[in-house]
């Protein structure tokens, strides 16, 4: 079911969307960088940079967030959502190196030093991360804990006019989160379908 060799495990619908929503926010100036928390090996923060360079925007950084060891082991007790989430014993195959990232990124030579990485549990990560604004906020972190953790750091950086992207809505982890946190702060932008798992919003307000 997971990609041996490709650099992303997304597939082409959730890549297009990232390029839609890359392609709105340069021509409407929405302002802000680019984040997706939880990068595996890459290949969707490289093909966010490769739309910045193709659009030869110099001035956006990207935030690669990830443990760059897997996911972690559920905290039941504080996110009872998670009970049972076996996912951190998948690290022989989810885990990749931030070097391994790096030389992904170099692959396609599209490093350089708006490419920040930020490596580390998101719990720990974000909440001090150096981020201002963001136009892009992609979460792909698949758990309960990975999902809501992201939103109540960054969703208040996200600017009006900016695209919260969600991965994995198809589970049912994430999609607690994700629904909490849009009841608990009264978002009602359109959820909208990208495919069998993926979910956007665009933030009105
Ligand atoms: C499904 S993969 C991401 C796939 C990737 N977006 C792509 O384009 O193929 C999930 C990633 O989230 C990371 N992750 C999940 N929860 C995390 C957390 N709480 N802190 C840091 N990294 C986390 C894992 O290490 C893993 O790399």
């Amino acid at each position: 079911m997971w990609p041996v060799y490709a650099d992303t495990m997304i597939g082409l619908k959730r890549l297009e969307n990232i390029q839609y929503c890359i392609e709105t926010v340069l021509s409407e100036s929405i302002e802000g960088d680019l984040i997706e928390t939880g990068v595996w090996r890459g290949g969707g923060c490289i093909f966010m940079k490769a739309v910045l360079v193709a659009h030869e925007d110099q001035g956006r950084n990207i935030f690669v967030a990830d443990s760059f060891e897997g996911l972690p082991k559920p905290d039941e007790n504080k996110y009872p959502a998670d009970k049972g989430n076996d996912f951190h014993t998948l690290a022989p195959y989810l885990a990749v190196s931030q070097e391994t990232v790096k030389n992904n990124f170099k692959k396609y030579d599209l490093l350089d030093s708006r490419i920040i990485f930020l490596k580390g549990w998101f719990k720990d990560t974000l909440p001090t991360a150096p981020i201002n604004k963001l136009c892009i906020l992609r979460l792909d972190g698949d758990m309960y804990s990975s999902t809501i953790e992201v939103l109540e750091s960054l969703y208040s950086k996200l600017s009006i006019g900016g695209f919260c992207i969600i991965d994995d809505y198809v589970l049912n982890e994430c999609k607690a989160a994700v629904d909490d946190f849009r009841a608990q702060n009264n978002i009602t932008s359109e959820l909208i379908e990208i495919d069998w798992t993926g979910r956007y919003w665009r933030k009105e307000n």
